[in-house]
């Protein structure tokens, strides 16, 4: 293939990558925008192996087909809700190629010399040292997601200190490197710095809680996309580049957003160590708890005309979702006005919940953000918790002390009658008790989500 038409193909596969970005953006377009990227990358694998550079077809035939069928047999096999799991060891995987591809280049630095090389030089090691701590921090947040290694933060003394001397090395190390490069040498100052790096990634998560691990998802998603770049500098391939900017600096933004809705600092974030903001214990919960049992709370629901329902991760544990539609239409053929209160971090992973709505076929335009209701609780009559607890902890706005403090929360205990579907009186992801459950308006409906609304659904039809 001409070098004319590479190129052509890469732009075109970057159009339809930033197309793809667009399209997920949104709901409605969103399977729009999958198709956009399947295409985009289709092109890119296809104008890469078609250019001049690749010299071996046996090769990428092989490392194509292993790792087809890897991801192919993972993206089968893997549960909606341990996606963060699989993206970050994802993530790991791209973070390693950096690595692996700045250790190549070094090695084989070709006929380049003077400025060119010394550049060379700068992007090597700036994409072994991305790609170092993108791998080993993400194989800590897969460790963490999938509870394989506690989900309690590691807290160093001095860890900040020790991540500023870990920084501090790898500049020193970097001038060291650059100035043993020019004569060839540099091996052991390169070598150095990767432990050093790896060692930060390490202690960079290791030191993160676990209500904070869903920002650093997205921020290693990040961490990847400028690994990729830098890779993409390496190889001298454009594609690259665009595509790790195009990852970083959307990822960076998610991570924004992300901190926002759980009120973190982003700098604070991207700098490391976060995740342990708590002052103290949270204070406990005390109070009297007033169960209700499925053909009540179907009475609640005949009774009322607006209706909120909230889904949390137990919606997903239980794959309710369908049972939730099914009494959503019941409800609504009968009049009543039902919408769903979104979460931004509802579940794990970002848009958890909108993938259940959808695969559920709940109408879009039922769904609503936080920001779009939480003023509007008390023209709701009946609100439904469905395995949330976090998303609608009272704490969080009134407890200093709690480790989600600040989070800005689905205010559900506003509306007249507040309906707690879970199991047992069990804390959520972040491991607070909630005041929620024992408001004098909460009605807690033991038992698994989908066996108890299905139940719910039952005495509504009878
Ligand atoms: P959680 O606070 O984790 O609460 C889920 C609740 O669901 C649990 O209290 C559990 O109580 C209940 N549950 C579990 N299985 C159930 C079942 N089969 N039937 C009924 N209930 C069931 O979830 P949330 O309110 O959605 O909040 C999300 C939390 O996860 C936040 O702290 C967030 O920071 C964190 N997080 C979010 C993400 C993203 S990006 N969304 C990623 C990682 C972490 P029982 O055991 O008593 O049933």
């Amino acid at each position: 293939m001409s070098q004319s038409l590479v190129t052509m193909s890469y732009i075109v596969a970057t159009i339809l990558f930033i197309l793809s970005l667009s399209g997920l953006s949104n709901q409605e377009t969103a399977r729009r925008g999958n198709y956009y990227g399947m295409l985009g990358m289709a092109i890119a694998i296809g104008a890469t192996a078609l250019s001049a550079s690749v010299t071996s077809y046996v090769m990428l035939i092989i490392a194509l087909t292993i790792g087809g069928v890897i991801g192919a047999k993972a993206a089968t096999k893997v549960e909606m809700t341990q996606m963060p799991e699989l993206v970050a060891i994802m993530h790991s995987l791209v973070g390693l190629a950096a690595v692996l591809v700045g250790y190549t280049n070094f090695m084989d630095t070709g006929s380049l010399s003077g400025v060119e090389k010394s550049i060379h030089e700068v992007e090597i090691y700036i994409g072994i040292l991305i790609g170092a701590v993108t791998f080993s921090g993400s194989v800590i947040a897969f460790g963490k997601l999938s509870e394989r290694i506690s989900g309690k933060p590691l807290l160093l003394p001095h860890r900040h200190l020790l991540n500023l001397g870990l920084l501090t090395l790898t500049i020193l190390l970097g001038s060291w490197f650059l100035s043993s490069a020019e004569t060839d040498g540099g091996t052991f100052p390169l070598l150095l710095m990767t432990i050093v790096a790896l060692a930060f990634g390490i202690h960079m998560v290791m030191a993160i809680g676990g209500a904070d691990m869903p920002v650093v998802v997205s921020m290693l998603n990040s961490y990847s996309g400028w690994a990729a770049a830098a890779t993409g500098f390496m190889l001298s391939n454009d594609l690259l580049i665009v595509t790790g900017a195009l990852v970083g600096s959307s990822g960076a933004i998610l991570s924004y957003i992300m901190c926002r809705a759980m009120n973190r600092h982003f700098l604070s974030v991207i700098a490391g160590g976060f995740g342990t903001v708590s002052g103290g214990e949270a204070a406990e919960v005390i109070g009297d708890i007033q169960s209700i049992e499925a053909h009540e709370t179907a009475k609640l629901l005949m009774e009322a005309k607006t209706i909120m329902i909230i889904p949390g991760y137990g919606m997903a544990v239980a794959q309710a979702q369908h049972t939730v539609y099914e009494m959503t239409k019941f409800l609504r053929s009968k009049g009543k006005k039902v919408g769903f209160g979104i979460h931004p971090v509802a579940g794990r992973m970002p848009g958890h919940m909108n993938v259940l709505l959808a695969e559920a076929k709940v109408p879009y335009d039922i769904v609503f953000e936080m920001d779009e209701i939480n003023n509007d609780w008390a023209d709701v009559e009946v609100s439904i918790v469905i395995g949330a607890n976090d998303i609608v902890n009272p704490s969080a706005l009134t407890d200093p002390n709690s480790p989600i403090a600040g989070m800005p929360v689905l205010e559900c205990w506003k509306s007249d009658t507040t309906i707690v579907l879970k199991r047992s009186m069990a804390s959520g992801y972040a491991g607070v008790g909630n005041p929620l459950f024992v408001e004098e308006n909460t009605r807690m409906l033991f038992g698994d989500a989908n066996v108890m609304l299905q139940g719910v659904l039952k005495a509504l039809q009878a």
